[in-house]
């Protein structure tokens, strides 16, 4: 029996018989030899099927295959520095599951909308395979790390009666005979779990109603949000950099071929280093000044000033203690200075801008209240949040990873819709 392999075990295959299933992903052919370039979700292989050394019914066969044919094919593995991955197949065998024709997505460039409209097929293109490779590296990346450091995983819910992140984004569903929302946020439920289990993340979709349309912002995006009972800002500052660096490092350690499919420079990602610089909001505004960026002082960071303080940099930038006005409800006040709260932002370096948003969270019953009725929010679905304060409360803090904008960074892609299997937009619901 010859063994079934995939396309990235073929170094330990060379000079031996194998079997590899996949789709065609390309052929060309050149008088007495066809060359088909196989996918199989692993990787790419040439496969020379020679006029002669297969039925010539194979051969015809390979011949007028059409893109994206289901097959299996059968030979000996070469090694031979010039094919794609560096190992050819000579086929003996090929038979053809169903044999595809007029596959839209032909090896000549598309527009964006079009690829995207045909994102499930798309799927199956260099890039996607190259970005998505990565995007579940860097998931394997964050459960390690957080998992060898002693949180527990706690999953959120995501129907939630309340809002987390501001009653602008909320999308809401019905709910039998009631409302409920999408979640914007596990966060209030890992404050739960912090003060159950000391140290919790939860790992999940997160939805808002975003209208901007910016190459920053999805309506259903990936959040990793730890949650530490009894820590300082300063603290999480740290957990920040070291998993921003844990993610970096592992991604170079085992995704390059990856990132040169995408064309990644590597060398900015190997400048990753901690410590990472830090600004207060106020040094971050005055720098925005100084260098001639627009900048209302007490306003939140837009995209301009986002963009130009995360190109200024070549490690990620953290800004700390923004003015309370501008940020979420449950944010603890800077006891050295009440108008500003306990937060941290971290920008990506390379004109990316925020992938984390993270802050020390209002502890005291009281200002919690307090913090709550400012923002008209309604109480009563607040009353088990209030129960963290009233039962064991601590300090305690943490903050959200955006996924997709983690990818996109990463892959140095110019738009994190392409950082995602199927992105949801507000343009965009299909496929
Ligand atoms: O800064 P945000 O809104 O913070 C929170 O949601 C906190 N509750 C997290 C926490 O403390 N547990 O969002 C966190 C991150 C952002 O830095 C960004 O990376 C990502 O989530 N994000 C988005 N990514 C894609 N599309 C969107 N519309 C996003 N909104 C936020
Ligand atoms: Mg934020």
């Amino acid at each position: 029996m010859v063994p079934w392999v995939r396309i990235e075990e073929l170094s330990a295959y060379v000079d031996r018989d194998v079997q590899l299933r996949g789709w065609l992903y390309n052929a060309r052919s050149k008088g007495k030899i066809v060359f088909l370039l196989v996918r199989d979700g692993s990787g790419i292989c040439q496969c020379v099927v020679t006029r002669g050394t297969v039925p010539d019914e194979t051969f015809e066969l390979a011949d007028r295959l059409g893109q994206e044919s289901s097959l299996i094919v059968e030979g000996t593995v070469h090694a031979d520095p010039r094919a794609p991955g560096g190992y050819e197949l000579w086929v003996r065998r090929l038979q053809v599951l169903q044999a595809a024709e007029g596959y839209p997505i032909t090896p000549k460039p598309h527009g964006i909308d079009f690829l995207l409209d045909h994102r499930h097929l798309w799927l199956r293109s260099r890039r996607p395979f190259a970005t998505l490779r990565i995007r579940h590296e860097i998931i394997r990346a964050i459960r390690d790390f957080f998992d060898s450091r002693g949180f527990l995983c706690l999953d959120a819910p995501i129907l939630t009666p309340a809002a987390c992140e501001g009653t602008t984004t909320l999308f809401e569903v019905k709910y039998f005979d009631d409302v409920a929302y999408l979640s914007q946020s596990g966060q209030l439920y890992v404050e739960a779990g912090a003060l159950a289990f000391g140290r919790v993340y939860c790992f999940g979709p997160t939805f808002r109603a975003e209208r901007s349309k910016t190459r920053r912002h999805l309506t259903e995006f990936w959040m990793v949000e730890p949650e530490v009972a009894f820590t300082t800002l300063e603290e999480l500052m740290e957990l920040a950099e070291d998993l921003i660096c844990y993610i970096v490092e592992r991604v170079l350690e085992r995704r390059r071929p990856e990132l040169a499919i995408l064309e990644r420079d590597p060398a900015p990602l190997e400048r990753v280093a901690k410590p990472f610089p830090r600004m207060t909001y106020d040094e971050a505004v005055q720098w925005l000044l100084d260098h001639g960026v627009p900048m209302t002082p007490g306003d939140d960071f837009g995209s301009p000033q986002e963009t130009a303080l995360s190109e200024a940099f070549e490690r990620p930038l953290i800004v700390h203690r923004y003015p309370a006005a501008v940020k979420a409800f449950y944010m603890e006040p800077d006891p050295e200075c009440p108008d500003r709260v306990l937060c941290m932002d971290v920008l990506a370096p390379e004109g990316v801008g925020e992938i984390i948003g993270g802050s020390m969270r209002a502890w005291n019953y009281d200002g919690l209240l307090r913090r709550i009725r400012e923002h008209n929010l309604p109480e009563a679905a607040f009353q088990w949040y209030l129960d963290l304060r009233r039962y064991g409360s601590v300090p305690h803090g943490g903050f959200g990873l955006g996924l997709e904008r983690t990818v996109a960074w990463i892959c140095g892609l110019e738009h994190v819709r392409e950082a995602i299997p199927f992105p949801r937009t507000i343009y965009r619901l299909y496929p």
